[in-house]
């Protein structure tokens, strides 16, 4: 056999995979990576490219099904990675997660592979977290109650990592499946000192309420500008698929991970067109604004949208192997 590809067989390939990524990666560690991978983007540590959808065949009207490509360059250890990940909403007929990831990290300077990397617990963590994130940038410090539309995954992750942010004492929830919601308060009730209540609707859940996370797997708006305090913190994962674009169109300041590429993404996918005016940058914010919590707003919602980047994605892989890569190791 040729020798170059001798050599390459030489190299071994990481394999971590979700029970490993678990027993490694926690709620404090996910928030301490998260915010290391924004500022580290901001100042050009991190390259992370705009993520390219392939829309698989269920995709529809209802059923959101797409599986993303997330590239990223950590040139401060020459490790180029990516996740890919898919979302299939009706993955859980099938009991299985909805958003299902894996990392791929190869060397930079050689392109040879390192590690393959569970994607599926790093994508809850680091969504949970990044919500978090932003609470605690974005609100106010004695912000204690909260409202969640959505029971399902990252729902879990984002209440985990908001009850470090902040003291918690009531979550208002809502789910079109109730299911959702029972199986979400047994498995956190414990966890967090807070009281669950139990809404009927997202109307009911979000009625005046100051701080609003969607976290669901809707097609259509789920949360509503009249129904929220004229000052809320509103968030959604799905970009403006699960929010009223009337909320878009009343914020004061409309928070994206990273600015350029979210508004790209979101003009893409809605036809709707979004000002650059109230956008605000959370790479750069936090990069620059570190000792800053609260960005205050006085005159209408902040919006968060944080989209996912690969760059954070990878980052945190990369951290983990590279603290652990004698772990599992296969032949290449
Ligand atoms: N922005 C990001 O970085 C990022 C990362 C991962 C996932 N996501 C998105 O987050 C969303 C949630 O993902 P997940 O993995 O938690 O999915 P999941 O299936 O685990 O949870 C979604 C929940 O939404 C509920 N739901 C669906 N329609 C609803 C409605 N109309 N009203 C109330 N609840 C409703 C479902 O019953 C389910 O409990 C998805 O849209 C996914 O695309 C975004």
């Amino acid at each position: 056999m040729n020798l170059s590809y001798e050599n390459l067989m030489n190299h071994k390939i990481s394999y971590f995979n979700i029970k490993d990524i678990a027993s490694i990666l926690d709620i404090n560690l996910g928030l301490a990576l998260v915010e290391q991978a924004y500022t580290l983007i901001s100042q050009g540590g991190i390259d992370s490219p705009s993520k390219i959808s392939v829309f698989l065949p269920e995709n529809s009207d209802c059923v959101k099904a797409w599986i993303n490509a997330m590239p990223a360059l950590i040139k401060t250890d020459n490790v180029v990675g990516q996740k890919w990940v898919s979302v299939c909403s009706n993955n859980s007929s099938k009991n299985l997660p909805t958003t299902i990831g894996t990392i791929l990290l190869n060397d930079a300077i050689s392109g040879v592979p390192l590690a393959i990397i569970d994607g599926t617990y790093i994508t809850h963590i680091r969504t949970g977290v990044s919500l978090a994130i932003g609470v605690k940038y974005f609100t106010d410090t004695h912000l204690d109650e909260l409202t969640l539309i959505g029971a399902g995954s990252e729902a879990r992750t984002a209440l985990l990592a908001i009850s470090k942010i902040r003291n918690l004492k009531k979550i208002r929830l809502f789910d079109i499946n109730p299911l959702n919601v029972q199986s979400l308060i047994s498995e956190l009730g414990e966890k967090l000192n807070a009281e669950f209540v139990i809404c009927k609707s997202a109307e009911e859940a979000s009625y005046g309420s100051k701080c609003v996370i969607s976290c669901t797997t809707a097609s259509e708006p789920v949360v509503y500008k009249q129904w929220c305090d004229p000052l809320a913190f509103i968030s959604s994962l799905s970009g403006v698929r699960d929010i009223d674009l009337n909320i878009i169109n009343s914020s004061q300041h409309i928070v994206f991970d990273r600015t350029e590429s979210a508004i790209k993404r979101i003009e893409a996918l809605s036809n709707m067109h979004i000002s650059k005016d109230k956008a605000v940058d959370l790479c750069d914010y936090i990069a620059n604004n570190n000792q800053q919590p609260y960005l205050a707003n006085d005159k209408g919602f902040t919006t968060y949208l944080p989209l996912g980047l690969g760059g954070v994605d990878v980052y945190i892989a990369n951290y983990i192997y590279s603290n652990n890569n004698s772990l599992k190791q296969l032949n290449f």
